[in-house]
C-alpha cells in the first residue's frame, strides 16, 4: 500500500490541470466519493496494526498533496466567481467589520496640532534613533549630565553614541541646524527612557515640542503662547501657573501648571489636594543652544516647550494608569468611540 501512495503523489504532482473542467474530473477522481482516497481509506481499515502509523501518516500527505493541488488552481486563477468551487456561496453577505475608534494619544495629538496650528505653528517630525549631539550635546547637557546614564538612555551604541531619543528636544536641534528663523514649529514624537513600568510611568511615551525663534521673541510671548494653548485644550475657565525649574537648554526655565480640570482647583486624589498638575516644561532657549545651531544669539532669541501627550490625555479623560494607553483593550479603546 505504501508503495501505491507515493506513486500517487507522484502522479498527483504531474497531473496536468489548465481548466475547470480539468480541475473538476481530478476532484472526483481523487476526492469523489468513489475515489481514490476514499477506497484507500477502505484499504486502510485492514492494515495491520503496526503498520498503521506510517501507512496513516504517508496517506495524509496524499490527501494534503490532492487539495494542495486544487488550492493552487484556484489561486492562480484567482478567486473569481468562475473558480469559485459549489461549496462556495458568492452571495453571502459579507461580514461587517466595524472600524477601530482612534486611539486616546492620536485624539490628543490631533487637538494638540490644531491648537498650534491655528497661531501660526508648522508641525514636523524626525527619527528616534538619535545621535548623542542631538540629543544632548547641542541642547547644552554637560558630560557628565545624569541623563546620559545607562540608568535613563537606551543606548544602541557607544563611541560614538546612538541612543533611542529621550525626548522631543533633539527636534529643536535638527530645524534650526536646517532652518533660519522665523521659526515656529511643534515636533510630536515617541520618546523612550529606560524607567520601570507602573501607573505614572512608562518607557515609551510620546510628547509635543514647540519652539518659537525670532527676532525680539519673550517671555511674555511664552506664557501667553501657553495660557492660549491650556485654554484651548482644558476649557476656557482654566488658568495657569509658571514655576522656575532647571533644564540645560533653556534659560531661565519653568514648569507650568494647569488648574486642575476635575475638581476646578478645590483639592482631589489627580492633583494631589493641591488643585495644580503639571502638565509642561518650557523656558527661553539657551543662547548657547542657539550658537550651537549657527543661529546669531545676538540677533535671535526665542522659548521652547515640551509636554507630556499621556499626562494631558489622562488629565483631560481622568485616566489613572497610564498602562491602558498601550495594552490594546477593547473596553477601554471603545470608550473614544467617535472622538477625531
Ligand atoms: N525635554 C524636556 C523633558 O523631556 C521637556 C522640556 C523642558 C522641553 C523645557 C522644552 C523645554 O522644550 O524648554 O523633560
Amino acid at each position: 500500500m505504501l508503495d501505491k501512495i507515493n506513486k500517487l503523489i507522484l502522479e498527483i504532482r504531474d497531473a496536468s490541470i489548465t481548466t475547470k473542467e480539468d480541475l473538476e474530473q481530478f476532484r472526483i477522481h481523487y476526492q469523489g466519493r468513489k475515489g481514490i482516497l476514499a477506497a484507500l481509506f477502505e484499504e486502510f481499515k485492514n492494515v495491520p496494526n503496526d503498520q498503521k502509523k506510517e501507512t496513516g501518516k504517508i496517506l495524509n500527505d496524499l490527501k494534503m498533496a490532492i487539495q494542495a493541488r486544487i488550492d493552487s488552481f484556484l489561486g492562480n486563477a484567482g478567486s473569481t466567481p468562475e473558480s469559485a468551487t459549489a461549496d462556495q456561496d458568492l452571495t453571502r453577505p459579507v461580514t461587517y467589520m466595524e472600524p477601530g475608534p482612534r486611539h486616546p494619544l492620536s485624539i490628543v495629538r490631533n487637538r494638540i496640532i490644531e491648537i498650534f496650528s491655528r497661531i501660526g505653528y508648522s508641525v514636523a517630525e524626525d527619527r528616534e534613533i538619535e545621535d548623542d549631539w542631538h540629543n544632548f550635546t547641542a541642547l547644552n547637557f554637560p558630560e557628565e549630565h545624569p541623563a546620559r546614564d545607562m540608568q535613563d538612555t537606551f543606548f544602541i551604541e557607544k563611541n560614538p553614541d546612538i541612543a533611542l531619543r529621550t525626548h522631543t528636544s533633539s527636534v529643536q536641534i535638527r530645524t534650526m541646524e536646517k532652518n533660519k528663523p522665523p521659526i515656529r514649529s511643534i515636533f510630536p514624537g515617541r520618546v523612550f527612557r529606560n524607567e520601570a513600568i507602573s501607573a505614572r510611568a512608562h518607557c515609551i511615551f510620546h510628547q509635543v515640542e514647540g519652539l518659537s525663534v525670532d527676532t525680539d521673541v519673550s517671555f511674555r510671548d511664552l506664557k501667553q503662547t501657553l495660557l492660549y494653548f491650556a485654554q484651548e485644550m482644558f476649557g476656557e475657565d482654566t488658568q495657569i501657573r509658571l514655576r522656575p525649574s532647571y533644564f540645560p537648554f533653556t534659560e531661565p526655565s519653568g514648569e507650568m501648571d494647569v488648574s486642575c480640570n476635575i475638581c476646578g482647583g478645590k483639592g482631589c486624589n489627580i492633583c494631589k489636594y493641591t488643585g495644580w498638575v503639571e502638565i509642561l516644561g518650557c523656558g527661553m532657549v539657551d543662547p548657547a543652544v542657539l550658537d550651537n545651531c549657527n543661529i546669531d544669539s545676538e540677533i535671535y532669541t526665542g522659548f521652547a516647550f515640551g509636554m507630556g501627550i499621556e499626562r494631558i490625555t489622562m488629565l483631560k479623560y481622568q485616566i489613572r494608569d497610564l498602562r491602558l494607553f498601550f495594552e490594546n483593550d477593547l473596553r477601554f479603546l471603545n470608550q473614544f468611540r467617535g472622538e477625531i
